[in-house]
């Protein structure tokens, strides 16, 4: 039987997921992994020409809030008894622990629960600092994942050997990288899959951007289902998933990503 109404297992939609959600049945899905647009509108001052355009579907910081705030109904009627939700988050200075605290008060209003003792939240040490040239202080190195889960589970935890909250995995670089400016590793996601998730449960990412995460899910023996607003960020997760990136790279017209990119989000 297919639970997802509208959609098809192990496939990846270019779709708003604030409607695209709603196609998706009560309690088909057991992993939510994703990587919420964090809102910082970062723009680089390193651009050749002057500063960069900011990060497509980075949104400021309200909207993403926003955005956040209208998927949690959907992600908590979507999950399954006992369901997980987990997503990166922002982490640096003072303001930026604080908007990662929104997004975190977020889930506990929409009914998710996060009591310390199984939903743990993880420090991610990317190993490399990002978006360094921002003039708010120290270079930002971390990321927190933030895990919730449907009811009041008593342990969301499938591994053999259980790890330190604290994760290490480099961000990805040189080749592996430049398929998204907010690509994740991949093991990062395949991590989180085996901990929080069985084989042959269901992963929904909603904004999966080149589709790490699906990638993770699929290698992991994971169903999965993604989606993101951006055809190009659609095209790029299929040719992962595929094994046909290299042609999926190569057909891509730049004036075609360009007009994908027109009116997307903000
Ligand atoms: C932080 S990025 C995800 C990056 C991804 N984890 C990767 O490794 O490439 C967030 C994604 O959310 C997408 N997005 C923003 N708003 C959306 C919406 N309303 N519905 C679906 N996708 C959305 C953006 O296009 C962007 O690709």
């Amino acid at each position: 039987m297919n639970h997802l109404a509208a959609y098809k297992p192990d496939s990846v939609y270019c779709e708003d997921a604030r409607p695209g959600l709603k196609e998706i049945l009560d309690g088909s899905v057991q992993l939510i992994l994703t990587d919420v647009p964090y809102g910082q509108g970062y723009v680089s001052n390193r651009g050749k020409n002057g500063p960069t355009d900011p990060i497509e579907g980075d949104l400021t910081f309200d909207q993403a809030l926003g955005l956040w705030v209208d998927l949690l109904p959907e992600f908590y009627r979507v999950l399954a008894p006992w369901g997980v939700l987990i997503t990166t988050a922002p982490f640096g200075n003072g303001a930026l622990l604080n908007q990662t605290n929104c997004f975190s008060l977020a889930m506990a209003e929409a009914g998710f629960a996060r009591p310390h003792d199984y939903a743990v939240d993880y420090v991610w040490d990317k190993g490399h600092w990002t978006t360094g040239d921002l003039k708010m202080g120290p270079m930002r190195q971390a990321e927190i994942v933030l895990v919730a889960t449907k009811g009041e589970r008593s342990y969301a935890w499938h591994a053999e050997k259980r790890a330190g909250n604290v994760l290490r995995y480099t961000r990805p670089m040189g080749k592996d990288a430049g398929l998204h400016p907010s690509q994740k590793p991949v093991q990062l996601g395949e991590d989180l899959i085996e901990w929080y998730s069985q084989p042959g449960d269901l992963v929904l990412d909603p904004m999966c951007g080149s589709g790490s995460f699906l990638v993770a899910a699929q290698t992991m023996g994971r169903s999965y289902l993604g989606m993101d607003i951006s055809k190009r960020n659609v095209v790029i997760s299929l040719g992962r998933l595929t094994g046909t990136l290299p042609e999926v790279l190569a057909d891509m017209d730049s004036e075609q990503v360009d007009e994908d990119r027109q009116g997307v989000l903000v």
